[in-house]
Order: C-alpha cells, then structure tokens, then sequence
C-alpha cells in the first residue's frame, strides 16, 4: 500500500477549492495585511519569480505554498498589473504534478521569447541520500495560457557538487542564451552534509532556450558562504549587476545578521572567461526581512528590482493564516558605481497628499503612509509603548535599526539590531504598510525592510529634539 502524502507535500487539485476559499475569507479579516505590498491570499509566499513585462503588463510569479503557512510543497502563483499598485489575481501558474517535480516547483526567471514569456524553474526532486537537480520550462501565450514541458530542460549536473543546484536565472546576451544557475561545491565529500561547502554560480550556454551546454563555474572574488541561491542579473548604465542570495557568510560587526545574506556585485560578467570582474560589491539590504531579491527590465527597459520580504523560517509573533510578501517594486540605479534602489513612481504617488511637520511627535492618519524625514534622525515608531527604533550616529557614519521595542517580539533568534554604514545622511524615507516597513536613505542608497506587527496607529516621536519633514498620505477622493 503507497504511504498517504504527507500534507505538507499536496500539490493543488481542484477538490481542494472550497477550504482554500474559506481560509482566504480569514485572511481578508487580518489586521496585518498590507494594502500595496504583494501578499498570499492564504498560505505561504516566498521567492519572486518570473517578474516580467510582458504584452503591455507586468507579470509576477512567487513562490507559494496554499495550504498553510510553513514550507510545504511549493508552486508558482501568479498575479498581474498594469501599474506596480494595482493587482490582480490569477490562476496557479505551476503546480507540481508531474513525477519530475515531484517535490516541488522552485524558484527561476522568465525572459520572452519569440512572443512568448518563457519561465524557467528548478524541478525539485529528492532521492533517499540528498538530491537530483532538474531545471523545468513552462511557456505562457499572449492570451496567458500556460503550458508546461512535460520533461525538464537539463536533468544532469558536473561532478563534485551537492543535489542542492537551482534557481535558473536565462538571460540574452549577443546571439547566445545563457543560463546561471547557484549551487554548493563539496570540497570534503568525507563530511556527510545536505549541502557542500562552497557556494557556487555555474553558466550554461543554449541557442534555444532547450538544449543546454555547460560552460563551466563562474569566478567570484567574494565571500560565497555554502551554498548560493538566487542568482539574478541585469545590466544598468553600461555596468552589470549581479545579485545573490549566499547561505552561511560570516557576520561582521556590522553585516550579515540575518539567517542567510543577500549580496549585490557592480561590474562585468565575462561570459567567455567565466569571470565576474568586480568593482564594488556589498550587502543589499541592511533590514531582517529581505532575501532572493530578482532583478528584471520593466516598461520602458527600466531596470527594476524585487524581493521576498521575509528570509529563511523566522518565528512570528502572530497565528495568522498568511506569512510574508514581496517588497515594493524598486528602481535602480548607479550612484558614482554604487547600487541605489527607490520604490517605483507609481507607488510613491500612491501617498500624495503631503503635510509638512516640525514637531516632536507626529500622529498618522493610518498604517499606510510615507515620511520623509530631512532632520533628526533619531526618532521611534508606533507608540510610547510599543515602537521600532531608527538612530544614526553621524560621527561613526553609521544607522542602526532597533525591534526591540517592539510589543509583539519577532524571532529573537536572529537578534533585534541591524546597521547600514553610511557616512553622510541627508534624508530617511518611511515606507509603512500596515505590517511591511521599508526604510531608504538617501533615497536608496542603503535600505532597512521588516516586518513589525504593531496594533495602534503610529506616531513619529523623538526624544525632545524637533523632527522635520513631510508626511504622505493618500489622498482620500471621498
Ligand atoms: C530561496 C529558495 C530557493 C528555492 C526556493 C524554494 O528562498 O530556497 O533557492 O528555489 O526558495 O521555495
């Protein structure tokens, strides 16, 4: 007799429907649920996946397990908008039917391709002693019709390396595809370990889009951890950027305190010497609640960037039936060679209705609001009680973020501080939607994103010094 599956490993079936739906009649009561960010309507949202403009919208793909709020078996879902602001729901984009994905339908990319969007993903498949990596492709029509290759694109992988090798990242470049791929090297198979020891970025050439070939490893002058996930990789003014989302760096004092890192290289991928020339790479996100950022091209060529709002399994404060999101959508840019990210017009004109302050403390209107902060940058957020706290020391060049003020602990595991060096600092914009805070300064130049679950309306408040700037609300038509 064939075992029941387990429910963490149920994929989707359509008999499954009317208890989804009542759980997402739950969901819609939460207190904590953001209005601009992207959240699941019930279940689980990790990684951004496939993000796309395609046929005149953009199209975003995440990581989502429906049927509760832990890492179960993983599809992609799917919604769509015209605007970054305004989305709209649709159907399960991959749900893991097949024997070949049996464990799960993980993170990839989308490129389009002769009129059609090509999503690539990893085709989780476990063995008894670890894993056999798969990359499987689905192809969406003009109409949105989805259909997916009934076998994978590569089901073979070089020797010396852990199962553990996923998240196709397939880019264009001259006449030839390309595809990264992250992964763990075993430089001490005496070690019996899930993964290597050595983070890994692996290249793979095709013509079209199916036949692979491999090229070879990608040499990367950085700290890789043990395993690299998330490659993602776009090119801004002339420079490219790569995006990476290592496990295991080393924390310094002041970098990487979050259970797994994510980093960004300016520079060039020579795809010939397999080589990533680089001229500046660092941390990407100086909050706790930030990983697998995917960089994309939007309306325009604009190159645009978004990431899980959350990171490995953090330990939530609320019972809710819904975990985790995506953060805004950001554009980017450089800055003298320096990666800067601001969320997208659209979003930051959603809050246009401005009032000028200069006080010692400021009452919002609601729980979705901007600020923008010109002086004083030591100041909570939330209530006297209960708060978040930003502060910067400008002798050090340095801010720091603060949760342990708040109410309603969040996984203390991974400490209540976090730091971004910055030697001058001229502006801090708030970002708050309900649960999901993103804090820029300098307009992008470092950002803090976390979650806070705060019950009350916020107050901006310092500690007797006069807070100045403008906060942003939306403008109320009624
Ligand atoms: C990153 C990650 C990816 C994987 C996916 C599974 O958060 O572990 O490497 O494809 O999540 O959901």
């Amino acid at each position: 007799m064939t075992e029941p599956k387990k429910f963490t490993e149920r994929y989707y079936q359509t008999s499954e429907k009317e208890t989804l739906d009542k759980q997402i009649k739950e969901v819609q009561k939460s207190q904590y649920r953001p209005k601009y960010h992207i959240y699941p309507k019930v279940g689980l949202m990790n990684d951004p996946n496939g993000l796309a403009y395609y046929n005149g919208k953009y199209h975003f793909f995440f990581q989502w397990y429906p049927f509760d709020t832990l890492h179960g078996l993983k599809h992609w879902g799917h919604t769509s908008s015209t605007d970054l602001v305004n989305w709209s729901d649709q159907d399960f984009a991959l749900i893991p039917d097949q024997e070949f994905e049996k464990n799960g339908c993980y993170s990839g990319n989308a490129l389009e391709y002769d009129g059609k969007l090509y999503l690539f993903y990893t085709a989780n498949y476990k063995v008894e002693n670890g894993k056999l990596p798969k990359q499987g492709l689905a192809i969406m029509d003009k109409e949105g019709k989805i259909t997916k290759r009934d076998k994978p694109i590569l089901d073979h992988f070089p020797t010396g390396l852990s199962g553990e090798l996923r998240d196709p990242f397939v880019f264009r470049r001259q006449d030839s595809f390309y595809m990264l791929l992250g992964g763990s090297k075993i430089n001490h198979p005496e070690v019996k370990q899930k993964f290597g020891d050595e983070g890994v970025l692996l290249l793979y050439k095709s013509q079209d889009l199916i036949n692979w070939e491999y090229q070879g490893e990608v040499d990367l002058p950085i700290d890789k951890g043990y395993m690299l996930e998330c490659p993602s990789l776009i090119t801004i003014e002339g420079k490219d950027v790569l995006f990476l989302s290592p496990m295991g760096i080393k924390p310094t004092e002041h970098n990487f305190k979050n259970r797994f890192a994510t980093v960004y290289l300016v520079g060039h991928l020579e795809v010939e010497n397999l080589k990533f020339l680089v001229d500046d790479w660092d941390e990407l996100d100086s909050g706790f609640d930030f990983y697998a950022p995917q960089a994309f091209y939007g309306k325009n060529h604009t190159p645009l960037m978004t990431a899980w709002f959350g990171c490995g399994e953090p330990a939530y404060p609320v019972a809710e039936k819904w975990k985790h999101g995506l953060s805004y959508t950001q554009v980017l840019s450089l800055n003298k060679g320096q990666l800067k990210r601001y969320p997208a017009q659209n979003i930051v004109d959603v809050f246009d209705e401005q009032h000028h302050f200069e006080t010692d403390e400021l009452m919002t209107s609601s729980r979705n609001y901007r600020v923008n902060l010109t002086q004083n940058f030591n100041f909570k957020v939330g209530q006297k009680h209960d708060y978040w706290e930003f502060m910067y020391d400008k002798k050090a060049g340095l801010a720091s973020l603060s949760r342990s003020g708040l109410q309603k602990t969040i996984d203390p595991s991974c400490g209540f501080l976090r730091f971004a060096e910055i030697k001058t600092l001229k502006e801090v914009d708030i970002f708050v939607d309900n649960s999901f805070v993103e804090v820029y300064l300098n307009k992008g130049e470092r950002v803090f994103t976390f979650v806070t679950f705060q019950d009350e309306q916020d107050c901006l408040f310092s500690d007797g010094q006069p807070l100045i700037g403008s906060l942003f609300t939306e403008y109320n038509k009624n």
